[in-house]
């Protein structure tokens, strides 16, 4: 059995549960993995700060060194946001190491561009856990629905704003404690706005309707309408009106080959899957010709089901390493996309 030399980049809420997992019980992951995973080094912005279960020898405070050191094989990027994880990413990437991220607004914004700096250095770029947290979704669109004729993916994305929502419906909790208990319980970024703003959930819609349509979406093409303006007591009117209010992601195939794109609440009805999706839960629903309706439902952020999306990935760009392959990698060719207005009904899901 062979070892991969590993780097983490961030040892927070993700990062720290990550390198729990690692270090817990490394040969028996070993055995369940197939392959061995030492971990090299963690870097983050505080070195002198304890951090539970992380021994102190293995912090740095200098990523950028521990990205060059010529020994480590797979860098994970779990700083988040655009600058240093972009540098960070580039530099593993053009030094012929594996990247795995669960830096969503990284893949966003310039997914493709570091998609082709991977390709040329013929090593993977995996971000299953960019989206919905534990739930693998990237996996599936990108290599078990690669033939399928997708017409819709609509999903909830945000944990942070489903846990609002189901505490105002059911609790009639007002929107502020709802999301202070979310950021206490390590679901919110580090800017909340991100997540009630529906930006978190943009970037999240931008990656699956890339991959589900095959071309470059970015956070910037992607229609949005956050939560802020919501109320328990619209929340419970909608409710007895038979709906259940959702901050959905959408993206779908529309007339002529363009694709709609969008973020905001719906009125989802209470018979819908996506319906029964409570507290920090995500649930992803495809439509496509030949499979018809798939969901999938999960866990959608918090450390430990994320660090698990992220040490899935880590696994497979071991095994790739280890057999000098890489992941497939879809070419996106340019996207057209149909500007919200044109739409007939965006705010109820049918
Ligand atoms: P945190 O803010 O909890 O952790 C960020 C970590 O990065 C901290 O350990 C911080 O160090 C470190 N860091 C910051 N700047 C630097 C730097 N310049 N060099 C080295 N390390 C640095 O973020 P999360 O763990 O919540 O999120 C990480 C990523 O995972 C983000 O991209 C996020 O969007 C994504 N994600 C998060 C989920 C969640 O539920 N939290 C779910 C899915 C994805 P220090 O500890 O010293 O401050
Ligand atoms: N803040 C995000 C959420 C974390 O609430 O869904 C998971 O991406």
């Amino acid at each position: 059995r062979g070892t991969v030399r590993v780097a983490v980049l961030g040892c927070g809420t993700v990062g720290g549960a990550l390198v729990r997992l690692l270090l817990e019980d490394p040969e028996g992951l070993a055995d369940r993995a197939g392959v061995g995973l030492e971990l090299v080094g963690v870097a983050v912005a505080d070195p002198t700060r304890d951090r539970p279960g992380v021994p102190r020898a293995l912090l740095t405070g200098d990523a950028a060194q521990l990205v060059a050191d010529p020994t480590v094989e797979v860098v994970v990027e779990l700083i988040g946001g655009l600058s240093p994880a972009r540098e960070l990413v580039e530099e593993a990437l053009t030094r012929g190491k594996a990247v795995v991220t669960a830096n969503k607004a990284l893949v966003a914004s310039c997914g493709p561009d570091l998609a082709e700096k991977a390709a040329a250095a013929g090593v993977d770029l995996l971000y299953e856990a960019a989206v919905a947290g534990a739930i693998p979704i990237i996996r599936p669109l990108r290599e078990s629905l690669a033939g399928e004729r997708v017409q819709r993916v609509a999903g909830i994305v945000n944990g942070t704003t489903n846990f609002v929502l189901t505490r105002m419906a059911e609790a009639g909790e007002p929107y502020e404690a709802a999301l202070a208990e979310a950021q206490r319980l390590g679901y919110a970024e580090r800017d909340p706005t991100a997540d009630v703003g529906g930006h978190d959930a943009a970037q999240k819609a931008a990656i699956l309707a890339g991959l589900a349509f095959r071309c470059a979406v970015r956070d910037q093409d992607v229609s949005r309408e956050g939560i802020e303006g919501l109320q328990a007591a619209d929340v419970a009117a909608a409710r007895r009106l038979g709906f259940e209010v959702k901050l959905l992601a959408v993206a779908e195939m529309v007339d002529g080959g363009a694709v709609s794109v969008r973020v905001h609440p719906a009125l989802v009805p209470q018979e819908h899957p996506l319906a029964a999706v409570r507290g920090a839960f995500n649930a992803v629903f495809v439509e496509g010709q030949a499979c018809g309706e798939l969901m999938l439902y999960g866990r959608g952020a918090g450390g430990a089901p994320t660090a698990s999306a992220v040490l899935g990935d880590l696994i497979d760009a071991a095994w790739n390493r280890l057999s000098g392959t890489a992941a497939p990698a879809p070419v996106l060719g340019p996207a057209r996309i149909q500007p919200l207005a044109e739409l007939r009904c965006p705010f109820y899901l049918s």
